[in-house]
């Protein structure tokens, strides 16, 4: 079986007919009965993908040096021999205990200065050579030996990068900082301008008194730590990169790692994008978040968008409860396949789960799975079997794209740097903002995209541009020729305040998009905890801003909406500039989902687009294919409602024309005529 093989391009998509459903597969927890038993139940609930030895690193090498592929093989072969696909996983995101025990330096040092030890799961230090070598080494015995089985058609390297071990402040890893800055920087005169160390007198006269930005009296440079921050995920893709081209020396198939879009934020997921063949993300609900259906197309959008636009694969969800959040909510009857088919009508050609068989010992054993502890006869079971059987009717939507005449800006390093301490206001929340405009515009019906501010906007109506702290003159610049050439921009308040080193833009508050939006900020007004004011609108429409006002100076801006009450009364609280072809609004303060409807109503206006006019909570999103549209619909409510699209629903096999209901807590997959063009890509 183990052959060489010639290294050819990778191919596009994994070898699986149809939309690939299944799951993680941890099968070494379980006697050989069981593998024979879970064979044929992938077979009943129409598995044909399963991620395999994501984990298993202490299991396949037992000792420094010492491989014991037997169970593996085994395992490929009856998963193969019973039409079961396999993602194989590299282990590295969880080295052996005898790793750890020969190489106690190589481990990763949190914060406090404590070394991380064993007993859970996390990487080492990805700065210690040891590591590095080790998970080259197996990637490669992996790859040598695998590459050739007909069973394994992608390669699912490491686990989630950047959780649970992301920055590292051991020795290793600042050594690797020293010469990530060096490559940076060149000069330390360099560094120290580009960090601000004048002030505070941090000025640097050597390479080796520069630390990582662990713990100190008080606040550190902040610039020191957003670049410790990119040294870290520059470090993490570096890991990848060693794995990946140690399996690409012996395998054609596609290589991936499951991203935590949304989720996670130790990882520039654009960047990583640029090295993944294919892009797959993974996605839990927020149990404390009543409509997760919200948060979940989000992350789905932002998968989409970061695999500008092609198919990608939900490599993990939950059938029902997670174990480790606060409360861990079970899923409601029909909400795992409105969840699945949301992703899949965002662009998810692959719907995976975390797990397949529920764990009975170690940590996750209150963690749902695809087979319960409660067996087979089960509603998750149930519904398991009736979502393959689902998916296996809307094969021929497999590589169809969804396009968006909306852009939402995403750009980590705003959210990091905004992050840190020392901010006019902590109740100003990145995150958060990110959240209420994605809100807003799914609440109105539209398709979104994500997209980072330097990417190419012109095929978007709107650009909308919630909490861009951090944002440089040039991809300021950007958003200008955009709204020059007929683009309607919307930003929101704190936004173009600091270049890439943290540093205040010259010209003040907001200077680089002055133009695009006619204002600059002259001062700050931060509100008092819970504090809710008031504006108005110029049609008289009342709204209660909360957190933020400013003081602005208008430079061409007319004015929509005014505070009313307040540190900032008399100021502007919405305006409208009008800039070659193009609009820029901009929003001086925080409104809540319900207050940006009217707002974005105008904005709509200029941007020639129109909300959906469907019922709240009905999610409809078109897959555009070739000859033909999928029309996905999803119903997250308690009652029926009434749709008019026309064509064929591919799941019930029902012809739809005119007004038709959508049951409470239904899904359609429905084949159409294609729409006229439009959309963003
Ligand atoms: C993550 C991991 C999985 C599992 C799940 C549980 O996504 O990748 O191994 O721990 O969380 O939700």
């Amino acid at each position: 079986m183990i052959q060489w093989s010639v290294m050819t391009s990778p191919a596009p998509w994994p070898a699986v007919p149809g939309i690939a459903y299944g799951g993680d597969y941890n099968p070494e927890q379980w006697p050989r009965e069981t593998w024979r038993e879970d064979v044929v139940l992938m077979r009943e609930a129409g598995v044909n993908l399963v991620s395999v030895g994501i984990f298993s690193w202490g299991l396949i090498e037992t000792a420094e040096g010492i491989f014991d592929f037997e169970w593996l093989d085994e395992l490929l072969d009856l998963l193969h021999e019973n039409g079961i696909s396999v993602d194989l996983g590299t282990p590295t995101a969880s080295p052996p205990a005898w790793f750890f025990s020969a190489y106690p330096h190589a481990r990763a040092v949190n914060k406090e200065g404590v070394p991380m030890g064993f007993g859970s799961r996390g990487m080492a230090s990805h700065s210690a050579a040891e590591y590095v070598k080790a998970i080259g080494t197996f990637s490669s015995e992996l790859a040598r030996r695998y590459a050739d089985h007909p069973a394994v058609v992608m390669w699912h390297v490491h686990n989630e990068y950047g959780v649970p071990v992301g920055e590292d402040y051991s020795e290793l890893s600042v050594g690797a900082f020293r010469e990530w800055l060096r490559a940076r920087y060149g000069t330390l005169d360099a560094l120290n301008a580009a960090w601000g160390t004048a002030f505070w007198g941090q000025n640097y006269g050597e390479w080796h008194h520069i630390t990582a930005p662990g713990r100190a009296p008080s606040t550190i440079n902040q610039a020191q730590k957003l670049d410790f921050m990119r040294f870290t995920d520059a470090a993490l893709r570096e890991c990848y990169i060693v794995e990946r081209d140690a399996i690409r020396a012996f395998a054609k198939q596609p290589i991936t790692t499951n991203f935590m879009a949304h989720q996670s934020f130790t990882t520039d997921l654009w960047k990583w994008a640029e090295i993944v063949d294919i892009v797959s993300n993974d996605h839990y609900l927020t149990a404390a978040d009543a409509e997760g259906e919200i948060g979940l197309s989000l992350a789905a959008d932002y998968t989409r968008s970061l695999a500008g636009g092609k198919p990608w694969i939900l490599m993990e969800h939950s059938t029902s409860a997670v174990n480790w959040q606060p409360r861990n909510v079970a899923k409601l009857p029909g909400e795992m396949a409105r969840n699945s088919l949301s992703h899949f009508g965002r662009g998810a050609d692959a719907i995976l789960f975390f797990q397949w068989r529920a764990s009975r010992a170690g940590v996750e054993k209150f963690h749902s799975a695809m087979v319960p502890h409660a067996g087979t006869d089960s509603r998750v079971w149930r519904e398991v079997v009736e979502l393959g059987a689902a998916l296996s009717k809307v094969g021929e939507v497999k590589g169809s794209e969804v396009r968006a005449d909306v852009a939402v800006l995403y750009d980590l390093e705003s959210i990091w740097a905004q992050e840190f301490e020392w901010r006019p206001s902590e109740d100003l929340d990145p995150r958060e903002r990110i959240r209420a405009y994605y809100e807003r515009l799914w609440r109105d019906g539209l398709t979104v995209d994500l997209a980072h501010p330097s990417a190419d906007l012109s095929g978007y109506k709107l650009v909308v541009a919630p909490a861009s702290y951090l944002l440089s003159a040039a991809d300021a610049a950007n958003l200008t020729t955009y709204v020059e050439q007929g683009g309607t921009l919307l930003v929101s308040c704190f936004s173009a305040i600091v270049d890439e080193h943290d540093a205040v833009h010259e010209g003040g508050f907001v200077a680089p998009l002055g133009g695009a939006l006619g204002l600059t900020v002259e001062e700050f007004l931060p509100l008092r905890e819970s504090v809710v004011v008031s504006a108005s609108l110029d049609d008289g429409t009342e709204l209660a801003p909360t957190v933020w006002q400013e003081d602005i100076r208008l430079e061409g801006a007319e004015v929509v909406a005014t505070h009313t009450s307040g540190p900032g009364t008399g100021e502007p609280a919405v305006t409208r500039n009008s800039l070659g072809k193009g609009y820029g609004w901009y929003v001086g303060t925080v409104l809540s989902v319900a207050d940006l409807k009217p707002v974005l109503a105008r904005v709509y206006q200029d941007a020639d687009i129109a909300p959906s006019g469907l019922p709240e909570r009905v999610e409809v999103i078109t897959r555009r294919g070739e000859t033909e549209d999928f029309v996905i619909a999803i119903n997250h409510r308690d009652d029926a409602v009434t749709l008019a699209v026309t064509g064929e629903d591919l799941l019930s096999g029902d012809t739809l024309t005119g007004e038709w209901e959508l049951g409470a807590g239904d899904v359609a997959a429905i084949r159409t005529a294609p729409a006229a063009e439009g959309g963003g890509r």
